[in-house]
């Protein structure tokens, strides 16, 4: 982070999260908080509370909280240096200029719109004509190319080169922001993109990350993308977003593509809410980012079989976000930008109307390429299905999709159940790893507690490092986040909610603020009791669940017949009970 930590301390105690988050969701008094309908998920009836005292938000409903950057970061979809410097501006704080300007972020991204521009000049120049044939040839308006802001780079090495140059840039600057490259003979440069259909690739701000370029006839690569930059990271960027975020907000669902020129075909016929992830399956930043916007997102895939067991991998990531997903597979031979020229709009929507689920589609694919003739090829299946079972978070989604695995691939479902648990039996390690807490509560209400405590009590933490490792924690987030108090400990000024949550990653301070949204009113007196009394129920708590994994981990072993395994569980079962001394 740039910005210096004090300076993000000052910003977020001269503000007031209250009238910061009123200025764009009105809220209303409600006791000593405020309330407002969550801007984050749908809902009838207010969810989302502002606490004044503690400075911070959180939502009942969705869970999503934090501090006054949590809430511009989310609600803009921006970063938490913009939030910050956004609410700087609206505090009067002043940010010296080369604190945030030091990694050449901004120096790039100016540098990119000049070249953006430099490429569209050229591609209007005479040189261009050949460029603006191969649009045409590809069937694309001159109204859609100036939307896109597509550009040419010229056959000559040093086109870029020259005109940078005179604008008095430096060679290392320009080989940092991914435009020129150094010649063999040292001293000597070219530019990075020659004779190509020139891509900006701009995102939902208006900042040019880093271009894609086309080649016009068979030269190979057919497209070079600007390398990784401090502005452009692949895998983060869905192309074509500037233009169509309004519209997927609007319709909360977006139409997934792999290239530029499907997604600018789409765009062209009409169909609005479309993004591209550039050639890559969907990666987690990428379904993070829709998820805010979309319920559904629709990925559209090739028809051709290539890779296919690649891409449907890639689909896992989408379960695993919790993302729900549809999938439409185009005629072989067809991606969408030759569909939609060839069959036009009409027969387009009427495949993503026919869309499936992706977990559908990925098992029905899958017994397509394998068939279920052979009891091989249906183990297959089946064991491919596993890897996106496993990654389904919800445990009732989980077992509707072994339910439906083993009616299509005709095993008893038992059968699929006994295999899903005998193969997690094979993999997890038996060593007082507890099983994550319950799927609908994210930690034990005791957790929650000790934490309260140790943030609104920052006295009683030296005491708990004694009593307690992070380790001890259930929940793999209050681990992490106990780590952090632990290791922050003794600086009070950084424990105080408002501050701790600038050092926490997204998903711990929605947990945390969740937590802190409780009250803890108890007496000093009573305090070390309520204490040691968390501590105890902790460790208890910690063994039980152990007890009960132990159990479950015998019914299996003996299911299983493996007496041997199961015997060994049992000791360990009993030595656990018989050193606690609790009762199970
Ligand atoms: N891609 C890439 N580098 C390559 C090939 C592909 O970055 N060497 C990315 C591009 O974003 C491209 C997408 O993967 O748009 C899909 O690739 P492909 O299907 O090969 O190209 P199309 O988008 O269909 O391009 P065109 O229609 O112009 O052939
Ligand atoms: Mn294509």
């Amino acid at each position: 982070m740039a910005i210096p930590e004090n300076i993000i301390n000052e910003i977020r105690e001269r503000a007031d999260i209250v009238e910061i988050i009123d200025s764009y969701i009105p809220l209303k008094k409600a006791g000593r908080s405020f309330k407002a309908l969550c801007p984050f998920h749908p809902e009838k009836t207010p969810s989302f509370y502002v606490s004044p005292q503690k400075q911070i938000f959180h939502c009942f409903g969705c869970g999503e909280g934090g501090n006054v950057f949590h809430f511009l970061m989310k609600y803009l979809n921006t970063s938490f240096v913009e939030a910050v410097k956004q609410v700087a501006e609206i505090v009067g704080v002043e940010i010296p200029e080369k604190e945030y300007r030091d990694s050449g972020t901004k120096k790039i991204l100016d540098l990119n719109k000049l070249v953006m521009e430099f490429y569209r000049k050229q591609l209007n120049s005479e040189k261009g004509k050949t460029c603006r044939e191969y649009l045409k040839s590809r069937g694309l308006t001159p109204d859609i190319v100036a939307q896109f802001r597509l550009g040419y780079a010229v056959s000559q090495w040093d086109a870029l080169v020259n005109f940078l140059k005179k604008k008095g840039y430096d060679y290392k600057f320009l080989i940092e922001a991914g435009l020129i490259l150094e010649g063999k003979d040292s001293g000597s440069y070219y530019d990075l993109f020659r004779d190509r259909l020139i891509f900006p690739i701009i995102d939902n701000k208006e900042k040019v990350l880093g271009f894609g370029a086309r080649t016009l006839g068979s030269a190979l690569p057919k497209y070079i993308n600007t390398p990784e930059t401090p502005v452009y990271k692949k895998g983060r960027i869905l192309f074509g977003i500037h233009l169509t975020l309004e519209e997927i907000k609007k319709q909360r669902s977006a139409i997934v593509v792999e290239g530029y020129l499907d997604m600018i075909s789409l765009y062209q016929v009409g169909i609005k809410n479309v993004v591209a992830s550039l050639g890559t399956a969907l990666t987690p930043e990428q379904v993070r980012f829709l998820k805010k916007y979309v319920d559904e997102a629709i990925i559209i895939f090739d028809g051709d079989q290539a890779g296919q067991m690649a891409s449907l991998r890639g689909l896992d990531i989408v379960l695993e976000e919790g993302l729900r997903a549809k999938a439409v597979a185009l005629p072989p031979e067809y991606d969408p930008d030759s569909f939609v020229h060839k069959k036009g709009r009409d027969e387009f929507l009427k495949l993503v109307e026919n869309r499936q689920d992706i977990f559908d589609y990925k098992l029905n694919t899958l017994l397509n390429i394998y068939g279920k003739d052979s009891l091989d090829a249906r183990i297959k299946v089946v064991e491919e299905m596993f890897l996106s079972i496993d990654k389904i978070p919800n445990y009732l989604v989980r077992s509707e999709c072994i339910k439906k695995l083993a009616d299509k691939v005709g095993f008893e479902e038992k059968m699929v159940w006994d295999q899903y648990n005998l193969r997690g039996r094979k993999s997890s390690r038996i060593n007082m790893a507890v099983p994550g807490p319950a799927v609908n509560k994210k930690y034990a209400p005791v957790e929650a507690t000790l934490i309260n405590l140790m943030i609104t009590r920052p006295q009683l933490i030296e005491e708990l490092k004694e009593l307690l490792s992070p380790q001890e924690f259930i929940t793999p987030e209050l681990q992490k986040l106990v780590e952090k108090i632990y290791t922050i400990y003794p600086d009070c000024e950084r424990l105080k909610v408002g501050n701790l949550l600038n050092f926490v990653s997204e998903d711990e301070a929605n947990i945390l603020a969740e937590i802190m949204s409780e009250d803890i009113e108890c007496s000093p007196e009573v305090l070390d009791n309520l204490l040691t009394d968390c501590v105890i129920r902790l460790k208890e708590l910690r063994i039980k669940k152990y007890c009960e994994f132990l159990m479950q981990e015998i019914k299996k072993a003996q299911t299983a017949c493996d007496n041997t395994k199961a015997d060994e569980l049992l000791r360990e079962l009993n030595d656990v009970v018989r050193k606690s001394k609790i009762n199970i």
